[in-house]
């Protein structure tokens, strides 16, 4: 495990934009396809930006780039949200890198895949197919969930089964519908889904390489607790990330969440 804590956002935004641009680019160069499991959130926009700065510098060509969301909001157990949803991760990651690609980068719609709540067990049928993914890039909730993989206590699920988790579409804990209304919604809980596909717990370990990257002051406590414990346990999701072989964490405490500063 590489723990790296960075002094602020845009530090961390590099660094974490460096890291995938020199495997995914390295793979690219020889011909190899590769799976990049990508994050939404705060935390990862500055690094979207300079990715795709980077990529349409050096002329980079993406047609053996597939993309792999770790998660989209359903308005219920079945349907995603409408793609023009002020919240959609499907509108998120357009905004802010797949229409950033120069035409000229061959990236086309076919290459971005989403969990689908309609098919959740398409997204890892498809994925396995593909040899599963080659970076798994990650964000982590104040609860220490990833994706939207909750916590569950350990009374109720093995460590063991709670590791082995498929894609699948979940309700939303009462903690995350508040985190996202202050993070991501301008405090209007309304606006926040009820429901989300999740990447599951497996395919999101299967990667070969795992990079979490943070950088709110109320990610220290679940970082915290993770490396005291240094076990994973369910009621932790972010805590199975340490029995990777390969995984990297790249921290700042920059940002401070409105939530928190609001109600005290
Ligand atoms: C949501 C997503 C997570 C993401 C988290 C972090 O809860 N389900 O996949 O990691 O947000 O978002 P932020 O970057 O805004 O902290």
């Amino acid at each position: 495990m590489i723990i790296q804590k960075v002094a602020n956002y845009h530090e961390m935004s590099v660094a974490g934009a460096g890291i995938i641009y020199d495997d995914l680019v390295a793979a690219l160069r020889q011909g190899k396809h590769f799976n990049l499991g990508l994050a939404t959130g705060n935390t990862m926009i500055e690094l979207y930006q300079i990715l795709a700065d980077r990529l349409n510098a050096d002329g980079i060509d993406l047609s053996n780039l597939q993309t792999w969301n770790l998660d989209e909001y359903a308005q219920d157990e079945h349907n995603a949200v409408s793609h023009d949803h002020p919240l959609s991760y499907w509108k998120y990651m357009h905004e802010k890198l797949f229409y950033k690609f120069a035409p000229e980068r061959n990236f086309k719609e076919g290459q971005a895949h989403f969990p689908d709540p309609s098919d959740p067990a398409k997204f890892d049928r498809d994925l396995e197919a593909a040899g599963d993914l080659d970076l798994q890039l990650l964000g982590i909730g104040f609860n220490g969930h990833i994706a939207f993989n909750e916590p569950v206590k350990e009374s109720e699920i093995s460590v063991e089964e709670y590791g082995k988790l498929p894609t699948r579409v979940l309700p939303l804990t009462k903690e995350t519908i508040i985190q996202n209304t202050y993070v991501t919604a301008n405090g209007d809980s309304s606006l926040v889904p009820r429901f989300a596909a999740t990447t599951g717990m497996k395919p999101i370990l299967a990667a070969k390489k795992e990079l979490l990257l943070a950088c709110f002051a109320e990610q220290e406590a679940p970082f915290n607790k993770m490396l005291s414990d240094g076990r994973a346990t369910p009621d932790l999701p972010a805590s199975y990330l340490l029995n990777h072989h390969d995984f990297t964490l790249i921290y700042t405490a920059d940002k401070i969440t409105c939530c928190c500063n609001s109600r005290g």
